[in-house]
């Protein structure tokens, strides 16, 4: 963990090209996915951030090869280590918890050290296990090891305790390799659980109802090799829309799945962004006005809550009330009071409602990056401030964001880091 800071220098226009990288929340699963089979995995578009480094690490500490060369990953799974995922590793990355399907699929057998709280909210593991306990596993109680066992893993029907992404994405890799049919109900859909289910039918899974709340999954004797290239990250695409369109710039931003931000796109309409839709990319253009609106996230295809806070950040601009509903998370308005340092006077209502009035002249202020949205939120706040913003705990903005700095300075922004 580095402590790195952004020096930004606000009020720039941005103009120009920028290429979205591959998304984080698809890379992460379909890395652990990778040790469903026992050969080669060749995996392209992999974001180069340190949350892909910390899986790699625990490939490594599973006696798992790897080669990195540009976005390339290739993962070698000849042979995986019946060994306990330890605490030093499992702390540093919440989505360790995806290493279990895959685990318990191929060894029968999993241990990994209880992944600690997160800042973002309280996120519970029981959907993950119940989903295993479906499947046939049985889960021990050992101390603060998560303990998970099976002869065999059997085809079931279910429906999950909630549409968690990592719970069903762990549901799915424990199932294809299942004796018989499973049916997973309340299935998460977002793209990276879409992209989870392509990859795994690129080596031979069979999975169908891949985008719905349903899931079919055909149980098959071996998964083999693939190659695979990572589908494009929609959250650092809508991240890129609106730093552009908070600064007043013009910029194309490329490789987009439009369909992965549909209601986004609505909503940026709603605000008054000016914005042209290309088959794989969007154009941003000055907007004359913007106009306060109602932001509510939910699960997928509903607004991402991993773009209320660089929403919001935009909202700061727009005119008249606009009410933030955070639906999915108790620890996701945090940037608020960070904002708050900027100039902003938010009303906050409880955890997860506020109020926003604009629009706001923000201000340069030393600010922390709280989590990895949150710390976007704070780089948006301070390309539109006046004067410099200096942020802090830039580490988290790098475990999910492929050199968010370079990539903006690239279409005129100023920002510094400070190593
Ligand atoms: N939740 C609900 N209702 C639901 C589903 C979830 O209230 O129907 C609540 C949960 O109780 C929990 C929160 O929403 O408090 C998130 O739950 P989930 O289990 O879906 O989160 P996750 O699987 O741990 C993934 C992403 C997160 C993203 C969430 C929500 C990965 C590796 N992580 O986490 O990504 O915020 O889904 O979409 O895919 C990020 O990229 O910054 C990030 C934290």
């Amino acid at each position: 963990m580095h402590t790195h800071r952004f020096l930004v220098t606000g009020g720039k226009k941005l103009e120009g090209q920028i290429k979205v990288s591959g998304s984080k929340n698809a890379a992460l699963p379909i890395i652990a996915a990778s040790l469903l089979t026992d050969e080669p995995v060749t995996l392209t578009n992999v974001p180069d951030i340190a949350d892909i480094a910390t899986m790699e690490h625990i490939l490594h500490f599973l006696g798992v090869e790897t080669s990195v060369e540009g976005d390339t990953m290739k993962i070698n799974p000849k042979a995986v280590a019946n060994v306990e995922i330890e605490h030093e590793l499992v702390s540093k990355l919440r989505a360790s918890i995806l290493f279990l399907g895959p685990l318990l699929a191929r060894n029968k057998e999993v241990r990994l050290a209880f992944p600690g709280g997160c800042v973002i909210g309280k996120r519970p593991v029981d959907a993950h296990l119940m989903a295993f306990e479906e499947l046939g596993a049985e889960v021990l109680e050992d101390g603060d090891i998560l303990h998970i066992k099976c002869d065999k893993l059997v085809g079931a029907k279910f429906t999950m305790t909630e549409a968690s992404v990592t719970a069903t994405e762990n549901a799915i890799m424990a199932a294809v390799l299942a004796k018989g049919d499973t049916v997973i109900r309340l299935a998460a859909c977002e793209p990276h659980v879409q992209d989870l289910c392509n990859f795994l039918n690129s080596m031979g899974a069979k999975i169908t109802g891949i985008g719905t709340h349903k899931l079919k999954i055909k149980g098959v004797k071996k998964l083999k090799g693939t190659k695979y290239r990572i589908t494009s990250d929609y959250l650092e695409a809508g991240t890129l829309v609106i730093a552009a369109a908070i600064t007043g710039g013009s910029v194309d931003i490329l490789d987009v799945n439009p369909n992965h931000l549909d209601i986004f796109w609505q909503k940026l309409r709603e605000v008054g962004v000016i914005f042209e839709l290309g088959e794989d990319m969007v154009r941003v253009l000055p907007s004359p006005e913007l106009k306060a609106i109602r932001l509510q996230t939910a699960v997928f295809p509903s607004f991402p809550t991993d773009l209320q806070a660089p929403f919001a950040t935009l909202l700061t601009q727009a005119k008249g009330t606009s009410f933030i509903f955070e639906t999915l998370f108790d620890g996701r308005l945090q940037y608020l009071y960070e904002l708050q340092k900027m100039g902003l006077e938010p009303r906050i209502i409880n955890p997860y409602q506020a109020e926003i009035t604009g629009p706001t002249k923000l201000i340069g202020a030393s600010v922390s990056s709280c989590d990895l949205r949150a710390g976007a939120a704070v780089v948006l706040a301070a390309l539109a401030a006046e004067g410099e913003t200096e942020i802090s705990n830039v580490y988290y903005i790098d475990r999910g964001y492929e050199r968010l700095d370079e990539k903006l300075n690239s279409i005129g922004a100023s920002i510094k880091r400070i190593k």
